[in-house]
């Protein structure tokens, strides 16, 4: 809002322009990736970005596996039954929980892991690349496989696989509100 404007009234439709709702809209994942490696100031962006989410009570139970080389990128590929672009990928950022770090992180790690894999994301999209996120929490063999290859110890739970890299195909953004998701004041 502007502090002449301050209820947007000149142009309803600004906040539609605003650069974090347009990341927001615009995201899609991006299964094909263009052969060229994120710079490491990209990526230490992406990871604070993860870190800024929010989490129950600050405990931030997460911990991220940050993997740029080939044969692991193929290992991780091979684990994973939906994960074939990981062989193209120039990167992938494993996402993981540590459910005993205290009572909050007991109850919450999912949700706390899930809100920093979505600021992955968009903040990828925001830095023009693109990502996918591989769902590896509620298949033991996935996770299994995925903590072998990474060295995860035991009690670290695995909530799933940003891929990223740049894009090398383009999709439309989302547009409007699902039909008969919306209920206003009572269901
Ligand atoms: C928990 C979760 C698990 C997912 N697992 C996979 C996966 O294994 N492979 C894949 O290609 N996409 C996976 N996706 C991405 C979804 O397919 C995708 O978000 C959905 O089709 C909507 O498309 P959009 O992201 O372009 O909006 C997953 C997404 C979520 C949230």
């Amino acid at each position: 809002m502007e502090e002449n404007d301050p209820k947007g009234e000149t142009n309803p439709m600004k906040e539609i322009e605003d650069p974090v709702i347009q990341a927001i809209l615009g995201r899609r994942s991006i299964r094909r990736f263009l052969q060229k490696p994120v710079e490491p100031e990209r990526v230490d962006c992406l990871m604070q970005c993860a870190c800024a989410a929010p989490t129950a009570a600050n405990s931030r139970p997460w911990h991220f596996v940050v993997v740029d080389d080939r044969p692991v990128l193929d290992a991780l590929g091979e684990a994973h039954p939906y994960g074939k672009m990981l062989y193209q990928a120039p990167l992938a950022v494993v996402v993981c929980g540590d459910p005993e770090k205290n009572d909050f992180a007991r109850l919450y790690w999912e949700e706390d892991c899930s809100a920093a894999m979505e600021n992955l994301q968009l903040a990828a999209h925001a830095l023009g690349l693109g990502s996918v996120w591989l769902g590896v929490r509620h298949t033991p063999e996935r996770e299994q496989a995925v903590r072998h290859i990474l060295d995860i110890p035991q009690g670290i739970n695995v909530l799933g696989i940003a891929v990223i890299g740049y894009p090398d195909e383009v999709k439309p953004p989302h547009e409007g509100i699902d039909p008969g998701s919306l209920h206003l004041n009572h269901w």
